[in-house]
């Protein structure tokens, strides 16, 4: 069986601020998405990963992954579309950067590019639990705060039960029909924040794992500086 990962890293990063697209922004020295892509390496579950990057910085991020097991490729408009992308080249058959001589992985993980600090044993567990027969797999993590839903004006309309609500972070792992059927059956640009999103629509069932604080997302300069402050700390 043969795992590969999609790792989304087309963002423009607006939020962060930091004047280059998030995954290049460098965290203790090392780009965002080189360390989310060194995480997944070295679960030891992924064979090999593909990277989708603003179209201006495709050469600079085959630079960076000379010699590694990585394909990159210019990204699309949304993460959705990068994703399409990067499924259409792993479902090309043959050739060669298949992960195997006949064609797909079995298994594909999509990975936010922006949670660089990911523990490969949160990515190998998501792996280990496709393999043992789940189709579309998320880790998850409960949610600390009260959640309100409220207007575009900011009245509170009512609120959510908090008991059975869940953060979903990623990895998230799928056989690689299952998530090809889903991007297939959905618009081009369906306005989706995670893939297992597009699987439910499809009606299949989404089991989850447990997820892992140190895989939160790199969204604003604040998350920045918490992951600068864990690496020092480590
Ligand atoms: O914007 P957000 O933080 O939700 O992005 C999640 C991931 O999707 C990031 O790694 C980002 O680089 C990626 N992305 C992408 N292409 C886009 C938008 C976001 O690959 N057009």
């Amino acid at each position: 069986m043969t795992v590969a990962a999609v790792v989304p890293a087309a963002g423009s990063g607006t939020r962060l601020g930091a004047g280059a697209p998030k995954a290049f922004v460098p965290l203790a020295g090392v780009p965002v998405v080189v360390r989310a892509v060194e995480g997944l390496l070295r679960s030891g579950a992924v064979d090999e990963v593909l990277v989708g990057v603003p179209e201006a910085l495709v050469d600079q991020a085959r630079l960076l992954f000379a010699g590694r097991p990585v394909t990159v490729l210019a990204g699309g408009a949304e993460r959705t579309a990068t994703v399409r992308l990067a499924l259409e080249l792993l479902a090309v058959h043959g050739g060669e950067r298949a992960a195997t001589p006949e064609g797909h992985a079995d298994v594909v993980l999509v990975h936010d590019a922006a949670r660089p600090l990911t523990p490969p044993a949160l990515i190998a567990s998501v792996v280990a639990a496709v393999r043992a027969g789940h189709p579309a797999v998320v880790p998850v993590l409960p949610v600390a705060d009260t959640v309100k839903r409220v207007t575009p004006d900011g009245i509170v309309e009512s609120t959510v039960d908090r008991s059975v609500l869940r953060a979903v972070q990623t990895p998230q792992g799928f056989a690689f029909a299952t998530l090809w059927a889903a991007y297939a059956a959905s618009d081009v640009d369906a306005a989706a924040t995670d893939d297992a999103g597009l699987v439910e629509r499809v009606g299949e069932k989404v089991h989850t794992v447990p997820g892992d604080p140190a895989a939160f997302k790199v969204t604003t300069p604040w998350d920045l500086h918490i992951a600068e402050l864990l690496l020092e700390k480590a």
